[in-house]
């Protein structure tokens, strides 16, 4: 299958940063055959779909809950796809921590975003307390069946983000990310039998151009979700680079 290797920009950058961007991304980015999507704030993607490689995708860091109406504030999965985005994160354990999000809104956003055309990057992991109580796997089989309800698999992408690893520095250990991944990719197919085995299941958590090969290298590990490093257009790069190998 595919490696899809997913930059996640969170609340970063401004406008003129993202030329800056462009400019240093295409220098760096080699032809690859990982697919390649970068999750900025929406205000810059229809910017850099125009700007950056065009093997590189866009995609949206969430969606609404609603389609179009009266909701101040929000973006609906229509217009995200409008201005390009082919994919957009749904639950990360920002969106869960800082605005309350719970598995039912995030399959509720995830189900909308599928319905225009849009794939779902469906963030799961534990804290670092229920990892040390032993509840890792009960915890993340809660969130990926709640997530994934009245989802067709393939049609959707799991990423598995530990809460002890995300901009900590420590990254899980490669046998520590396959032994969870294999995890879920047994409830994904039990869930959906064959289909199971064609749902990406993607690693976030302090990845680096230093410590991604021996991650990537896990049978179940099918791509990376990168935050703080995909902020740097050349180290992106070298990331995207080391998993094309
Ligand atoms: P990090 O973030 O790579 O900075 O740890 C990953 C994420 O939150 O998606």
């Amino acid at each position: 299958m595919q490696r899809l290797i997913a930059g996640n920009w969170k609340m970063n950058k401004e406008m003129r940063q993202c030329k800056e961007y462009a400019e240093s991304f295409n220098a760096y980015f080699k032809e690859t055959m990982v697919e390649v999507l970068v999750c900025p704030p929406l205000p810059f993607v229809y910017y850099l779909a125009r700007h950056l490689h065009p093997l590189v995708k866009l995609g949206a860091q969430d969606v609404a809950a609603f389609e179009p109406g009266p909701y101040t504030g929000e973006i609906s999965a229509t217009m995200a796809r409008s201005v390009g985005c082919l994919y957009s994160i749904v639950g990360h354990s920002e969106r869960r921590k800082y605005f309350g999000e719970d598995d039912k809104l995030i399959n509720i956003k995830a189900r909308l975003a599928r319905q225009h055309a849009i794939t779902p990057i469906i963030c799961v992991g534990e804290t670092s307390a229920q990892r040390k109580a032993g509840k890792a796997k009960a915890i993340v089989k809660k969130q990926v069946l709640s997530c994934t309800n009245k989802l067709a698999a393939p049609s959707f992408v799991i990423a598995y983000e530990p809460l002890w690893a995300i901009g900590t520095g420590k990254n899980a250990a490669p046998e520590q990310a396959e032994d969870m991944h294999a995890f879920i990719r047994q409830l994904l197919t039990k869930k959906y039998k064959g289909k199971g085995k064609d749902v990406r299941i993607i690693y976030g958590g302090s990845v680096t151009p230093e410590n991604c090969v021996p991650l990537i290298r896990q049978k179940n590990v099918n791509g990376f979700l990168v935050g703080g490093v995909s902020l740097d257009a050349k180290r992106f790069c070298e990331i995207i680079a080391k998993c094309g190998m």
